[in-house]
This record gives C-alpha cells, sequence and structure tokens, in this order.
C-alpha cells in the first residue's frame, strides 16, 4: 500500500448492495475496508473480494467509532492517506405492519438508530479529516421509499421511510455546510431503485449490480466544481428531487 492507492471505506459491505459496491471500488483499484455486522460473514465476503473487514453493530456509537478510528489508523500506518471514500450502505427495513401509529418504541428506536444515527456516527467520526484535505466522498444509500416528492411517504413502513427522509435531509443539510463540492468534499445520496438482496427479496426488478453502479460511479467520477453537482439525491446516474 501507498500514498498513491485511494482507498475507501463501505458500511454494509458484507452482503447486497454494499457488497457489490465493494467489488466496483477494488475494480476501480481502491483498497477497501468492509463493515457488517456479523462477523462471520464480514469476514467470508471480504475473504472473496479480496479486501479487509471489520464486524460492529453501527448502531453501537461508542464501539461504532473505535472500530472506525482503528481503520483510519491501520490504513494510515500502511501508508495510505486520507479516506478517499465512504459509502454507508448498511440498513434494515423495518416490521412489515409498522405504521405510525402501531410501531412500538423499541422499533421506531432500532431503524432510526441504525439507518439514520449511524450515518451521523460515520460522517461524524470520519469526514472532518476527508473536509480538512479537501479531498473526500461520502455517499448514502437512501431510498425511494424516504422521498418526500412522490408516493415515497405515502405512508406504512413508518420507521424506515422516515429514517431514509432523514438520510435525505442529512446529506443536504451536510453539502451546504461543506461548501456544495467547492472545497473538495461531496456528499450525496442515492436510491438504488428496488434490487434483489436480503432485503429487497428474490423478486424484485434490478440486480444487485445495477442498484450499486450509481454509487460506484459518484466514487469515481470525474468531478468539476465548476460544471458538476454535489449534495444530491441520485438515482441510475441522474439527480431525481428528494
Ligand atoms: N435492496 C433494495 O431494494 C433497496 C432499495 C432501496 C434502498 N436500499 C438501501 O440500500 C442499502 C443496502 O441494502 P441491501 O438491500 O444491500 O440490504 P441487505 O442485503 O439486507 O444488507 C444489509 C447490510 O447492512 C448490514 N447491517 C445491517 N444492520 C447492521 C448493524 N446493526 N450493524 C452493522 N451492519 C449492519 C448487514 O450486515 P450483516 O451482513 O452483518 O447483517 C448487511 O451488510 C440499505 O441502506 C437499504 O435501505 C435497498
Amino acid at each position: 500500500m501507498n500514498q498513491t492507492a485511494k482507498w475507501a471505506i463501505v458500511t454494509g459491505g458484507s452482503r447486497g448492495l454494499g457488497y457489490e459496491t465493494a467489488k466496483g471500488l477494488i475494480a476501480s483499484g481502491f483498497v477497501v475496508y468492509i463493515i457488517g455486522k456479523d462477523a462471520e460473514r464480514a469476514k467470508n465476503s471480504a475473504k472473496v473480494l479480496g479486501c479487509k473487514y471489520r464486524a460492529v453493530d453501527v448502531s453501537d456509537s461508542k464501539k461504532f467509532r473505535q472500530v472506525l478510528s482503528e481503520i483510519v489508523e491501520e490504513a494510515q500506518n500502511s501508508g495510505l492517506g486520507s479516506l478517499d471514500v465512504l459509502v454507508l450502505s448498511h440498513g434494515v427495513m423495518s416490521e412489515k405492519m409498522s405504521k405510525t401509529l402501531r410501531t412500538s418504541d423499541d422499533e421506531w428506536r432500532r431503524t432510526l438508530s441504525i439507518n439514520l444515527d449511524a450515518v451521523f456516527t460515520a460522517v461524524n467520526e470520519l469526514a472532518p479529516a476527508m473536509a480538512e484535505a479537501r479531498n473526500g466522498r461520502v455517499i448514502v444509500y437512501s431510498a425511494c421509499l424516504g422521498r418526500m416528492s412522490g408516493p415515497g411517504t405515502h405512508g406504512g413502513l413508518a420507521p424506515y421511510r422516515i429514517s431514509k427522509a432523514g438520510v435525505n435531509a442529512f446529506v443536504k443539510n451536510l453539502s451546504y455546510e461543506t461548501g456544495l463540492g467547492a472545497r473538495g468534499f461531496l456528499v450525496d445520496a442515492i436510491c438504488p431503485g428496488h434490487c434483489r438482496t436480503d432485503m429487497g427479496g428474490p423478486d424484485a426488478p434490478r440486480s444487485a449490480q445495477e442498484g450499486a453502479a450509481t454509487a460506484i460511479w459518484l466514487a469515481t467520477r470525474d468531478f468539476d466544481p465548476t460544471k458538476d453537482k454535489t449534495g444530491l439525491l441520485w438515482e441510475d446516474n441522474q439527480v431525481v428531487d428528494w
């Protein structure tokens, strides 16, 4: 490893869209660390991908921060520079019947702590150094079910939809705080579409590779701050309404 190599951390990289994103980044020459909750699965996925891994429950913010700081220390000891790309693909679906008036405190907290709070934890821990380096991209998996335009938030699966609407607000707000790309720090959200993963189910219309393509593109695209845009919600490499 050396300072010319780019490197990335991919949460949720043990399976599904995160796994496919990690695979695409490795194929593009990145050194990648994947993070999953289940240690055995993360280890096996990392072996197949040929990358490094850590296992942690991202809803435990203290442990999650510790793991992230250990990864950064290890990467820098091996000669890598500041983190180039952070992809946040971890996530859980809320229970089928989780309408607002029927959701328990536990189900609300479980979903929000993983899907939204852990996005804050990772970005708050890692992105200050990326912004300081004026080099870094944060890409967060949102969902069409969190969009405030169209039918995204038209009821049902309340903890999930609201966690993703929160992710959208988080990304937009952070992009304004960091200069909308003018200072070398990019942050974007994506709708992968309905994909065949453990979460999306076997009958979903899109493959996981198709769902991951926009994240890989955002991580690797050329970016000219005078004409290109960041701080947006993307689907199939196109901007869509929040
Ligand atoms: N699939 C779709 O159709 C679809 C559509 C729209 C948006 N999305 C979003 O895309 C992202 C990826 O979805 P997916 O379909 O790839 O999901 P998935 O196949 O169910 O994989 C979920 C990933 O998140 C990790 N994870 C879950 N809870 C965790 C926790 N508490 N701590 C650490 N890691 C945890 C899992 O780790 P383990 O393997 O260790 O459990 C796994 O790597 C999610 O944010 C999802 O909301 C998916």
